[in-house]
């Protein structure tokens, strides 16, 4: 893994939106797996300011989302698709049916888990897959477990996760405990990850993240077998 020590977000978000601008001029067809999160939303405002600017195109971009709640509907402000329109879909020019996030409503695991899988195949997989990283070391909604996981999955949430998520919901019972979410497996099949960690309550993850035992204990550590990660950190989040 290489890791790029930032002062802090702001100077992650800029240095995330270079790349992938830098990705998008280089294939202008990418495959973005794309997040959700307080982690990537100062990516995703230099991405539309970039857009403004002309700097950027989307036209011919494809992206898959990593995970969605379960039983939020796309219309609801707190669904990840939602999410993702408001941060960035519908402020540049990417076509609507070349965005996917696993269908939260689908109420049938099996179908839903498995379309999701056929989507990034068909896609023929990830170029660039953008991350964040749970205080309990989560990657996607892949959470804290005996096993790693290998395709799209319905997890139930940590009682960490849903405390750590609660700051976008009014109330705690608002959060649901559900989510599909992208397995290890097809995170890890993706060319090129970047991934994105700011503040103190990330360092215990990404210090066991970079430096631990790979263990699905800790799901980001697997991140120690591919061969292109980039980890865009900031002071508080290495503990400096
Ligand atoms: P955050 O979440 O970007 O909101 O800190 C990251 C994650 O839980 O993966």
């Amino acid at each position: 893994m290489q890791l790029c020590r930032c002062r802090n977000y702001e100077e992650i978000s800029q240095r995330a939106a270079e790349l992938l601008t830098a990705q998008l001029t280089w294939k202008k067809d990418s495959t973005l797996g794309l997040a959700t999160g307080g982690s990537p939303v100062g990516l995703y405002r230099k991405l539309r300011e970039r857009f403004a600017e002309g700097l950027v195109d989307f036209s011919e971009v494809k992206t898959v989302n990593l995970d969605e709640y379960r039983g939020l509907a796309p219309e609801n402000p707190q669904s990840y698709r939602y999410f993702m329109e408001e941060n960035l879909f519908r402020h540049v020019n990417i076509h609507p049916e070349n965005t996917y996030v696993p269908n939260g409503l689908e109420k049938d695991t099996e179908t839903a888990c498995r379309n999701y899988d056929a989507v990034i195949q068909r896609l023929g997989g990830i170029d660039l897959q953008l991350l964040g990283i749970g205080r309990n070391g989560h990657i996607g909604f892949n959470e804290p477990s005996d096993h790693f996981s290998s395709g799209t999955h319905c997890v139930k949430l940590s009682e960490n996760t849903i405390e750590a998520n609660q700051r976008f919901f009014e109330r705690r019972e608002e959060v649901p405990t559900e989510a599909y979410t992208m397995g290890c497996g097809a995170i890890l099949r993706a060319r090129r990850i970047l991934l994105l960690a700011s503040g103190r309550d990330k360092a215990e993850a990404v210090h066991a993240m970079l430096y631990g035992t790979i263990t699905p204990q800790l799901p980001a550590s697997i991140l120690q077998l591919h061969e292109n990660v980039l980890v865009l950190a900031d002071e508080e989040a290495l503990g400096q």
